[in-house]
């Protein structure tokens, strides 16, 4: 999409890119596999972060799944956040950032004219530290506290 084009409230699947042309992008990331029956098409979540957001925003998306908004995000200049409680946070969504980075050529990368680079971090969500009545949790020991308090 241009930059400063009003959005027009019917987006047409040549522009945005369909449920199946975005099966064929995760294929092509991850051959033989199928993550998700419904992925959405990297052209659609970049028209909603260009409509969205400015460059070097931050875009959260709290369900990450197969991790295209985060991957759209890489490449048209946000920061993005990602948070996923499977275990395709490893299999399948940091494998893929790291391809972005690569320089990967699937989605939008051809017109957006993506030649890699970036970078990202990967965290894991450690225990929580206190319960829901604000007490230390039972059986949280020194090093979970000690991180908690450094965080603070
Ligand atoms: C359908 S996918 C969303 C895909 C992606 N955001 C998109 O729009 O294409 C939903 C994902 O949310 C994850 N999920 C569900 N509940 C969650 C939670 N409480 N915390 C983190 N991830 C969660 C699931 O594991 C799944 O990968």
């Amino acid at each position: 999409m241009r930059a400063g084009l009003v959005p027009s409230t019917i987006w047409f699947h040549s522009e945005v890119g369909t449920t199946g042309s975005a099966q064929a992008e995760t294929t092509k990331l991850f051959p033989g596999e199928t993550l998700f029956s419904t992925p959405k098409p990297e052209r659609l979540i970049e028209r909603i972060l260009q409509i969205a957001t400015n460059e070097n925003d931050l875009v959260l998306d709290s369900f990450l799944g197969s991790g295209t908004t985060s991957a759209v995000a890489h490449k048209i200049g946000r920061r993005y956040i990602g948070i996923e409680m499977g275990d395709h946070a490893m299999t399948h969504c940091a494998p893929r950032l790291r391809k972005v980075i690569e320089g990967e050529q699937g989605g939008i990368s051809e017109t957006v004219g993506w030649k890699g680079g970036g970078r990202f971090r990967f965290y894991r969500l450690g225990v929580p530290v206190f319960d829901e009545n604000g007490h230390v949790t039972k059986g949280v020991r020194f090093v979970p506290l000690a991180a908690h308090l450094w965080f603070l």
